[in-house]
């Protein structure tokens, strides 16, 4: 493909307080931090330590609020639904649902479905891979961790946790491998290194693990675990990755 594409999303708020009913100004915050991340346009890559400067992929994929819902009217691309559950969890995708509390997926084919609302426990959010049902195909995402403002509660209250959902939605893997600690799991992308477990918190570069020295484990990278504002980038080749993603298994969003 040459040039960008701009992927439609929906975003089902499924709320049970008014709180949880998030703003229209905290939404469209969510879809340009995703503009930026995914374009390499986000003020904090400078972050990113020099020796992986060269590696910062800008993607070339974009997100935009649908302008027509399934029928061809009109939208503004967001759907407020009132649930009487005061929270969801990622074990049964009832939040996907109408018929249990949740909302109903526009065609998945069509649309990046995003729900929005009270995740159990401290999940911030989760994603369905490619190839998986379209019923129940898109991202979940707790109203606290989408966008940067109103509801949104420190330290993931820069909008990354769905840059990492959308990453796993176009295919890519965690970048420890989801091997635990070990040093066999692999996230199958060439220039990402190998490393032990997830990070978490804000660490220090260089952080070594898996004898990956001198650089040590790309931390700072949207598919590991740290602190939103300790993530900063995708590599060359996870976006390879989710570029093959949108010619294979999601080549609907390409017409
Ligand atoms: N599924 C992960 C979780 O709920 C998302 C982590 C996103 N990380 C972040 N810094 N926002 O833990
Ligand atoms: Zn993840
Ligand atoms: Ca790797």
């Amino acid at each position: 493909r040459s040039g960008t594409i701009s992927i439609p999303v929906v975003v089902h708020v499924v709320h049970n307080t008014d709180e949880q009913n998030i703003s229209d100004g905290q939404i469209y915050s969510q879809i340009e931090i995703l503009n930026q991340d995914f374009r390499a346009a986000n003020p904090d890559v400078t972050q990113v330590p020099p020796v992986w400067q060269p590696l910062v992929a800008d993607t070339m994929i974009e997100f935009h609020l649908a302008t027509r819902n399934p029928n061809g009217d009109p939208t503004d691309g967001i759907i407020r639904v009132r649930t009487t559950r005061s929270s969801f969890s990622h074990h049964d995708d009832a939040v996907k649902s109408s018929a249990t509390g949740g909302a109903d997926p526009w065609p998945s084919d069509q649309y990046l479905n995003m729900w929005v609302c009270q995740l159990r426990g401290g999940l911030l959010g989760y994603a369905q891979f490619p190839g998986g049902p379209p019923d129940t195909d898109g991202v979940v995402i707790r109203h606290s961790a989408f966008g940067n403002m109103g509801t949104v509660a420190q330290p993931f209250h820069l909008g990354r946790t769905a840059t990492h959902e959308v990453g796993h939605w176009l295919n890519l893997y965690h970048i420890w491998g989801d091997d635990g600690q070990g040093c066999s799991g692999d996230d199958k992308v060439a220039d990402t290194p190998n490393q032990g477990g997830g990070n978490t918190g804000m660490p220090t570069f260089p952080h070594i693990s898996c004898n990956n020295g001198p650089n040590g484990d790309m931390f700072m990278n949207y598919m590991d675990y740290t602190d939103d504002a300790g993530m900063m980038m995708f590599t060359t080749g996870q976006s390879t990755r989710m570029n093959a993603c949108l010619e294979g298994p999601r080549a609907s969003f390409l017409i």
